[in-house]
C-alpha cells in the first residue's frame, strides 16, 4: 500500500462509514432528491437535508437553506465571486491565493472589476493592518485563503472578519484547506461567504462542496435551470438553496460528506488537529536535520497546518516527486500547486516545491519511512 501524502489535494483513504455510505446509498436510494412525490425521491431529499444539517452544525450556521452544495471548492468560489461583482466594484485579495481565486479574479478583471492584492510575508503571513489598510476606499468584498495549500499558512480570519462586518465589506473565505483540521464558526468570524471543498479534510468523496451564503446576500446564479420547486415560473427562484442550486444533486456524494462529517465528529477537531500538528511537526524536525533542505512557512507555529513545503539543494523537486513515488510508494505533489503568485511571494518560482500533506489516517510511522527514503535518495544524489 503505496504512502499517501497528498491530502491537500484530495483526503485518501476515506473512513469505512463513509464508503459505506456512498455503497447504501447508491444500492438502496439513489432516486432524484425534490424532485418527485414518490417515497424515494422524498428519502433522498431527506438525506440532502441531514447533510444540509450537518454541515450547518459544524460551522456555526444558524440557517441550513443558506448552505448552496457544490462539486467542490472551486465551483464554490466561482459561485461566491461572480454571485456578488459587478463591473466597478473593489475586491480585497491576498498573495497565498490559490488559482481557484486568482482565475475568476482575472475573469472579473476584464469585466471591469478593479482586484487589489495584499502581498504577504516570507512566511505567507498576510498582516490584517496590511489588509484593513488595502481594503479602505470602496471595497466590496475581501476573500482571504485561510491556510494556504504552499507552505500551510494560517490568516487570522477571526480577527479580519468582525473588522470588515464593521466596514460593511462582505468577507469571503475559502476554507479549502482548513475546513476539516481547524474549527471553522461563520457567526463568530463574522464569515459573509465560505467555500469549502467536501473532499479533502471533511473526509467526503470527491465531487462535493459547498457555498455559505450569510443571510440577506443575495447571490446571482452561475447554473439556471430545474430546481424541483416552483416549476411554474419560466424565472430561477429567489429562495436559497435553489436559486443557487440547479439540476440533480449529488445525492450519493452528500451521503459520503455527511459521514465524513460524522465521523470528524465523533473523534473531535482538536484531537484532529493535535494529530496534524504531531505529523507535521515530525516532518519539520526530519526535514532540518536532513542536509541541504530550505523549508517554507510559519514552521511548527500556532499558525501552520496541512502541509509542509521544502526544497532539497541540487535535487529538482520533479525528480525528487519521482523518486519517492516509484522507488519508495511514496505519493506527493510537487511544482506549483496551482499558486504560482504564493511561490513568488515565498521566492519558489519557477520550480516550486515539494509539498508533504499528511492526512487523518497517515502516522508516525508513515513520517519515519518518508524521512528515511529522503536520507537515502540525499546520499545517492551527492
Ligand atoms: C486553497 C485552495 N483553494 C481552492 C482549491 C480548489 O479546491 P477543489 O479542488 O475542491 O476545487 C484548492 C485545491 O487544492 C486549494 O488548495
Amino acid at each position: 500500500m503505496p504512502i499517501y501524502l497528498d491530502n491537500a489535494a484530495t483526503s485518501f483513504p476515506k473512513p469505512s462509514q463513509v464508503t459505506e455510505a456512498v455503497e447504501r446509498t447508491l444500492r438502496l436510494n439513489a432516486a432524484n432528491p425534490g424532485r418527485g412525490g414518490h417515497q424515494l425521491s422524498l428519502e433522498a431529499g431527506r438525506l440532502v437535508m441531514e447533510c444540509r444539517e450537518t454541515v450547518a452544525r459544524f460551522f456555526g450556521i444558524g440557517d441550513e437553506t443558506r448552505i448552496a452544495f457544490t462539486a467542490n471548492a472551486t465551483e464554490a468560489i466561482n459561485l461566491g465571486l461572480f454571485g456578488v461583482l459587478q463591473p466597478g466594484d473593489r475586491v480585497v485579495t491576498t498573495s497565498m491565493e490559490h488559482n481557484a481565486v486568482i482565475r475568476p479574479l482575472r475573469a472579473l478583471t476584464q469585466q471591469g472589476v478593479d482586484v487589489v492584492r495584499v502581498m504577504a510575508d516570507s512566511f505567507g503571513f498576510v498582516d490584517p493592518a496590511a489588509i484593513q489598510q488595502a481594503c479602505l476606499s470602496g471595497t466590496r468584498l475581501l476573500i482571504v485563503n485561510h491556510c494556504s495549500n504552499v507552505t500551510g499558512t494560517l490568516q487570522a480570519i477571526e480577527e479580519i472578519g468582525p473588522w470588515c462586518r464593521k466596514q460593511g465589506i462582505i468577507f469571503m473565505v475559502d476554507a479549502a484547506q482548513s475546513a476539516g483540521i481547524f474549527p471553522i464558526d461563520v457567526e463568530e468570524m463574522a464569515i459573509d461567504l465560505l467555500a469549502v471543498p467536501g473532499h479533502k479534510s471533511l473526509l467526503g468523496p470527491p465531487g462535493t462542496g459547498f457555498l455559505y451564503v450569510r443571510q440577506g446576500l443575495n447571490l446571482r446564479p452561475l447554473l439556471y435551470g430545474g430546481t424541483g420547486n416552483f416549476s411554474q415560473s419560466e424565472s430561477q427562484p429567489l429562495e436559497m438553496p435553489e436559486r443557487l442550486e440547479s439540476g440533480t444533486l449529488n445525492t450519493i456524494g452528500l451521503a459520503g460528506l455527511k459521514a465524513g462529517i460524522e465521523f470528524l465528529e465523533a473523534i473531535g477537531l482538536d484531537h484532529v488537529q493535535a494529530h496534524d500538528q504531531e505529523l507535521l511537526g515530525q516532518l519539520i524536525d526530519g526535514l532540518s536535520s536532513l542536509e541541504g533542505v530550505t523549508l517554507y512557512g510559519p514552521l511548527g507555529s500556532e499558525w501552520h497546518g496541512g502541509a509542509i513545503s521544502f526544497n532539497i539543494k541540487n535535487i529538482d523537486a520533479a525528480m525528487l516527486g519521482f523518486r519517492l513515488d516509484r522507488e519508495y510508494g511514496i505519493c506527493c505533489r510537487v511544482g506549483l500547486h496551482c499558486a504560482p503568485v504564493a511561490h513568488d511571494t515565498i521566492g519558489t518560482l519557477p520550480e516550486g516545491t515539494v509539498r508533504l500533506s499528511p492526512g487523518y489516517f497517515n502516522t508516525t510511522d508513515d513520517i519515519e519511512q518518508t524521512l528515511t527514503a529522503l536520507r537515502t535518495i540525499i546520499a545517492t544524489e551527492s
